[in-house]
């Protein structure tokens, strides 16, 4: 049995995991909006990293519904590019990750949070990225079939990923503006 001590010693984090902290929420204040990147290639470890996370995610009742298509190949990229609305810059990025889904009750959230996942672990490992719509989109289909996956996938996003060429600053609400204490 763990003494009360013991518990308490546990719960305190010790300085690694501030440390640890510290570098996980400066990647989350980091992140941007990346839409114009480096002429360099991305590594596959990197891209390894990044689906890594992705896969991690939380998900509704531990479905994990997701498929990630890895795109590289530039012809392909910019026939993405092509079949989207506001994903043009795709045709420019070394990488595309295809986020797909089976169709399941909280397929949008949860692949939406492997998204997010996907984002912040590429501010971490330095690269830049930009979660560009799927679903809901006229093109959702297309770029399944694009991408040689089963026609019955739904598309969630595509993730254009590189090393960024620009750091962009949209303005952001305030923390005054959307917090509410207990009440609205
Ligand atoms: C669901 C969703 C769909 C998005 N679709 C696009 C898109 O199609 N094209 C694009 O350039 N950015 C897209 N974005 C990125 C947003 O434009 C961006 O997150 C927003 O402007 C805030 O900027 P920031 O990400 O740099 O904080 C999308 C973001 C989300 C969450």
């Amino acid at each position: 049995m763990m003494g009360r001590q013991e518990a308490a010693r546990r719960l305190l984090p010790t300085a690694s995991q501030k440390g640890l902290a510290m570098e996980a929420l400066r990647a989350l204040a980091a992140r941007r909006s990346i839409r114009r990147f480096k002429n360099q290639p991305v590594s596959r470890e990197a891209i390894l990293r990044l689906i890594d996370a992705a896969r991690l995610a939380p998900t509704a009742r531990n479905v994990q519904p997701w498929e990630f298509i890895v795109v590289t190949n530039p012809n392909r990229l910019r026939q993405l590019a092509a079949l989207t609305d506001h994903g043009k810059f795709i045709a420019d990025a070394p990488v595309c990750i295809v986020v797909c889904s089976r169709d399941t009750k909280y397929y949008l959230e949860d692949c939406s949070a492997a998204t997010t996942n996907l984002l912040l672990a590429a501010t971490a490992l330095d690269l830049g990225a930009c979660w560009v719509a799927g679903d809901k989109k006229a093109y959702a289909s297309q770029i399944v079939s694009l991408c040689g996956a089963p026609p019955e996938l739904k598309l969630v996003s595509l993730v254009a990923v590189g090393y960024p060429e620009e750091i962009p600053s949209p303005p952001k609400r305030t923390i005054e503006d959307v917090l509410h204490w207990e009440t609205f």
